[in-house]
């Protein structure tokens, strides 16, 4: 049992006075490229981390009871009756999770452990969420393809917590394979899982300041790219061609947005074939690029996210490269290097 899992079964032992039946674990995830471009049915690399969630579980008496060990809070609902919670939190997840479950469920005695940074956008609720579904399919014996999972976690995000979200998060947590990154179309959902060569070293770098409320920026990015392609006459960036951007407005957001997609979905196509070809230099450019496309274009960083990330850059060199990762607005680093610099 891994420490994590440690820490949940006993905080369910001292909330419930008795050992849990089982314990479920979903880690969390760093984006290597691709960002926002999930919702634009584009493609992406991200990779599960070894942090993330455990969910201590066994049957209730009566009712959902629920621990949030970290936060040393509780949560009661009936199976019958799941109503949103008043506020936006952890609590949405869980009830969200159990609302939509799409089979009957017992209900159940939960403690919940984690040990990814909130805040820092290494998708501690994607974590969460699949944690939760983990254990649901473990106390029913059921199985669901990690799609299916992924896509109820992601309607969790969208109907619980209102964060209109792609569906990058779920699916790596759900389907990832450590010390791999996944390679997933956001359109079919179809991906492989391509390993990291040995002496590559990939870390998240804190950036020191941790994301905001910022649902409302990242909902609003999302509505902004539906608008370029509503100009372009398509239903999907993804389908958008780089000679495309010329009928978009000179200097107009529409089309720095839709140049950020277009650019990001080919730099994460080509840093896909560079990760196989196990080409650090050129694998470190395309992460580079993609920063300056994020900070310019999508405008999703932060001036003190853009002076760590200048600093990353000039230790590493051409033999690797850094950016912000996931949904920006502060939050983590990710660092792509030569293992030998770092041991
Ligand atoms: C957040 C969302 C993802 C994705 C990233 C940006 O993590 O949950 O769906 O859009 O931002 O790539």
């Amino acid at each position: 049992m891994i420490t994590i899992e440690k820490k949940a079964v006993g905080a369910f032992a001292s909330r419930f006075g008795m050992e849990p039946q089982g314990v479920a674990f979903a880690p969390g995830r760093v984006n290597l490229i691709g960002d926002h471009v999930d919702y634009n049915d584009g493609i992406v690399l991200p990779m599960p981390l070894e942090s993330g969630t455990a969910i201590a579980w066994d049957r209730s008496p009566s009712g959902f009871e629920v621990f949030a060990a970290d936060l040393a809070r509780d949560d009661r609902f009936e199976t019958t009756a799941v109503d949103k919670p008043r506020q936006a939190g952890w609590r949405s997840y869980v009830r969200g999770m159990a609302a939509l479950w799409p089979a009957p469920l017992p209900p159940l005695r939960m403690a919940i452990a984690g040990d990814l940074p909130r805040g820092m956008g290494l998708s501690s609720s994607a974590s969460l969420c699949i944690a939760i579904g983990r254990a649901f399919l473990a106390t029913t014996g059921d199985r669901m393809d990690p799609r299916e999972l992924a896509r109820l976690a992601q309607r969790v995000e969208h109907e619980f917590a209102g964060v209109k979200c792609g569906i990058m998060d779920q699916m790596v947590v759900a389907a990832g394979e450590r010390d791999h990154a996944m390679l997933l179309d956001c359109r079919d959902l179809s991906y492989r899982n391509i390993e990291v060569p040995t002496d590559w070293w990939i870390d998240v770098v804190d950036s020191g300041m941790q994301r905001g409320l910022v649902d409302g920026a990242y909902n609003a990015r999302r509505q902004e790219c539906e608008e370029a392609a509503q100009q372009l006459g398509i239903a999907n960036l993804r389908d958008a061609k780089p000679e495309d951007l010329d009928r978009l407005e000179p200097g107009s957001m529409e089309r720095k947005r839709a140049r950020h997609v277009v650019g990001e979905i080919a730099r994460t196509r080509d840093a896909a074939r560079l990760l196989e070809a196990a080409d650090l230099p050129a694998f470190g450019a395309a992460l580079n690029a993609s920063h300056a496309s994020l900070r310019d274009d999508f405008e999703v960083s932060r001036p003190r996210v853009d002076r760590l990330v200048d600093k990353l850059q000039r230790e590493i060199g051409s033999q690797g490269g850094a950016r912000m990762t996931g949904g920006g607005f502060g939050g983590a680093i990710v660092r792509v290097a030569r293992a030998a610099a770092h041991r």
